[in-house]
């Protein structure tokens, strides 16, 4: 299955588990979860209800696999109504890497994933978002120690948060930067982009809103871009997309509260906005309009 198909997961789901019961595996079965992001996904959901729950291991072989999807117990599948809609909490009994796995991808597959990692870099370590800055064309080339070097700033942190608010009331949240923004572009682009692609434009216009509602210095937001802009992200791209597409499907973000669209804001390099504790905030449509047009205009 590839990932823009993982919107006919459940069928797949459902013939998996068919072929299991027909098969007769029981309660003991464990099942190794080997591949990306949408086979860890599904075998850990296929995981989570067969029998009410069996364990399964976590294998991932591409760059975001290692260091997002397989890391935290989150299992889903995408319906029409949105992304990962469906799903459960259910942690992997292990994750097992192997970096030589990263020897097969593409340069597209290993930006894919450099994207999440950026991510948790923006939102919890800035040292190691200057490193990565520092070391774009070998982690790109696939070099080793430098993938590794992030491969593991990657996981501590995604690793920390998730054992704080595994069930994703809070904190765990923060992980969503860039994905209010991102996932409803996956949805209007019908999946038809790579997920760490659609994240770094969530990423720069939900920076751009943080600098709009004087969160962020411009300073910043400038430095995030050029290192995108490396990466082949530009704003361009966002000039051709339609902004209230994009605002009407963030209407369905799992992060929503009381029909309320909530973002993850960017308060410095390495740290978010938080308030009273509360990490995910509600920003009116103009405001994302608003983010749009600037980014229009860049
Ligand atoms: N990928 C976001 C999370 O695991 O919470």
């Amino acid at each position: 299955m590839v990932p823009g198909e993982k919107s006919k997961s459940h069928e797949v789901k459902q013939k998996i588990e068919e072929q299991m019961l027909k098969n007769h595996f029981d309660r003991n079965t464990k099942i190794l979860a080997v591949g990306g992001g949408v086979v860890g996904d599904l075998a850990g959901f296929v995981a989570a209800t067969y029998m009410r729950g069996i364990p399964y291991v976590q294998i991932p072989t591409t760059f975001l696999a290692m260091v997002d999807s397989s890391i935290g117990g989150k299992t889903a599948i995408n319906t029409r109504y949105g992304k990962n809609s469906i799903g459960a909490f259910w942690p992997p009994k292990a994750v097992l890497l192997n970096m030589a796995c990263l020897q097969t991808l593409s340069k597209k597959h290993l930006r894919n994933g450099l994207i999440e990692a950026l991510k948790m870099f923006l939102i919890a370590d800035k040292k190691s978002f200057i490193y990565a800055e520092k070391n774009l064309c070998a982690i790109l080339k696939g070099d080793d120690a430098p993938l590794k070097k992030i491969i593991c700033a990657a996981i501590k942190i995604k690793s920390h948060i998730v054992n704080q608010d595994a069930r994703d009331q809070n904190i765990r949240m923060s992980l969503n930067f860039g994905h209010t923004i991102g996932h409803a572009l996956e949805f209007v682009l019908e999946y038809k982009i790579l997920h760490g692609i659609a994240v770094a434009y969530g990423i720069l216009v939900e920076a751009k809103i943080s600098v709009l509602l004087d969160i962020l210095d411009a300073k910043t937001y400038q430095k995030i871009y050029d290192v995108f802009r490396q990466l082949g992200i530009t704003t361009n791209f966002l000039q051709k997309i339609n902004c209230n597409k994009i605002i009407a499907a963030t209407k369905k973000d799992k992060k929503n509260s009381e029909n309320k669209v909530r973002y993850i804001l960017l308060k410095t390099m390495g740290d978010i906005y938080k308030k009273n504790g509360v990490v995910a905030h509600e920003v009116s449509d103009r405001i994302v309009k608003k983010a749009f047009l600037a980014l229009s205009e860049e």
